[in-house]
């Protein structure tokens, strides 16, 4: 469930009509609502109150401050992969004790800093930066709290380019080496094992693969316990798909994720992490959109957006699904078309769908593309110099906007040319 809806014929964010963001603030614009961050984060703390745990939000699905101070403010951790996103969560107000450090590539840089800015743990992806980890926080008189993340070789089922516990993916160490990288790690003087991780993939919509999973998290668990690590966390990833087509069946609720959770493990009195992100941001957001043109090719119609590839690049780059709808709601039994709805980006990739039925829209009409706060306006570039993207939060009958559109000036003034030439 989301807070977009139309009231009297008018898609609204909660109380705000789309139609004053795009008159206030223009288009190309995402557009947060506070309540469905807030509901869908809820959820997740409602499917785990059954134990002690921490729910991590995955600032990779949107890392935008006010986002962000929503969610810390309600007592969301946070799960960072950069010194940037580490920086974002703490600039949001959320403290270092709640903030997890994933990712295959952390630089001794980083480490130091997250090591001296505050940091729960390190979700350690291999054995050469556990190495270096151990000598950065040793060098600093401390130790680093680490979680392996364990690669369990399991298939997620999920998009490939987002599958990520298969065993030729580039993540974690596979669980058969497991018990000789924690003897390892309980061997360096700057490290100290707190738990295990794992995160098979994003977008999973079947519960199995993580049956599957966490079956061997549990068996893992209780070996390490008996080689004699004080494993008192897992961290079980993040990854629950949402419903990106309102007409088709949804995937599983963070309710029954809980219980296949606590299925798992409930019996081992760890702590619980999880760190979702689309499941929580994705429904919560909308590309707004203007129509420039409707124009008319051979045997098909284009509507040609002023958002783009750039500006949006999952069905691109996933053929990824977004509900294209228009914000004037369409009258019942009113005939409908079916367009391709493109953006002006210079390449046939930039089609965010073929042949979408939408009823006669013209130049100057709204749309929204549906479920697009997470993995958005994050992966949003330049290219073709469109500036970034802005980004705007509405909550109940207000809204303020959380990133202005940068001038053409902003965006040029980050170069300079050289004085030679
Ligand atoms: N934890 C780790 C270690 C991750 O790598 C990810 C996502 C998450 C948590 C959060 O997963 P979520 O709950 O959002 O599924 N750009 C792609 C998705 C990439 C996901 C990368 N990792 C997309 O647009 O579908």
């Amino acid at each position: 469930m989301d807070h977009f809806n139309y009231v009297d014929g008018v898609l609204h964010a909660e109380d705000v009509p789309l139609t004053r963001i795009a008159a206030e603030v223009g288009t190309p614009v995402y557009v947060y609502s506070t309540a469905t961050l807030t509901r869908h984060f809820k959820l997740f703390q409602q499917a785990l109150d059954w134990t002690d745990h921490l729910v991590c939000f995955a600032v990779k699905s949107n890392s935008n401050l006010a986002v962000l101070k929503v969610l810390g403010d309600l007592g969301a951790g946070m799960d960072i992969v950069s010194a940037g996103e580490y920086a974002r969560a703490k600039a949001a107000g959320v403290p270092g004790e709640r903030i997890v450090f994933s990712g295959v590539g952390k630089t001794a840089a980083e480490m130091r800093m997250v090591l001296e800015g505050g940091i729960r743990q390190f979700n350690v992806e291999s054995e050469p930066e556990m190495e270096l980890l151990s000598e950065v926080a040793s060098s600093m008189g401390l130790r680093a709290p680490i979680a392996v993340r364990v690669n369990p070789d399991v298939d997620a089922k999920t998009h490939e380019k987002i599958a990520t516990g298969k065993s030729e993916n580039k993540f974690g160490i596979p669980i058969a080496k497991a018990r000789e990288v924690y003897a390892r790690a309980a061997s360096l003087p700057g490290i100290e094992v707190v738990g295990i991780d794992m995160h098979i993939g994003s977008q999973l919509t079947d519960l199995e693969p993580y049956r599957q999973a966490y079956a061997k998290m549990a068996e893992l668990t209780r070996a390490l316990r008996a080689d004699g690590h004080n494993i008192r966390r897992l961290d079980m990833g993040g990854g629950l798909g949402i419903p990106y087509r309102r007409d088709n069946s949804a995937p599983p609720l963070p309710i029954e994720y809980g219980q296949v959770i606590r299925d798992a493990v409930g019996d081992l009195g760890c702590e619980i992490e999880i760190e979702p992100g689309r499941n929580i941001s994705g429904n919560a957001g909308i590309l707004l959109s203007s129509v420039i043109y409707l124009k008319e090719g051979e045997g098909r119609d284009f509507l040609i957006l002023d958002a783009a590839m750039n500006d949006l690049i999952r069905p691109a780059m996933y053929s990824a699904h977004h509900d294209i709808v228009p914000v004037t709601e369409q009258a019942p039994g009113s005939p409908v078309a079916p367009y391709d709805v493109v953006g002006p980006v210079c390449e046939t990739g930039d089609t965010f769908e073929k042949a979408v039925e939408l009823p006669a829209l013209g130049a100057g009409d709204l749309v929204a593309l549906r479920s697009a706060g997470a993995y958005g306006a994050v992966m949003a570039s330049e290219y073709n110099s469109r500036p970034l993207v802005p980004e705007v939060l509405v909550n109940g009958d207000q809204f303020a906007v959380i990133r202005a559109r940068p001038t053409l000036e902003e965006m040029l003034g980050r170069d300079t040319i050289p004085e030679w030439l």
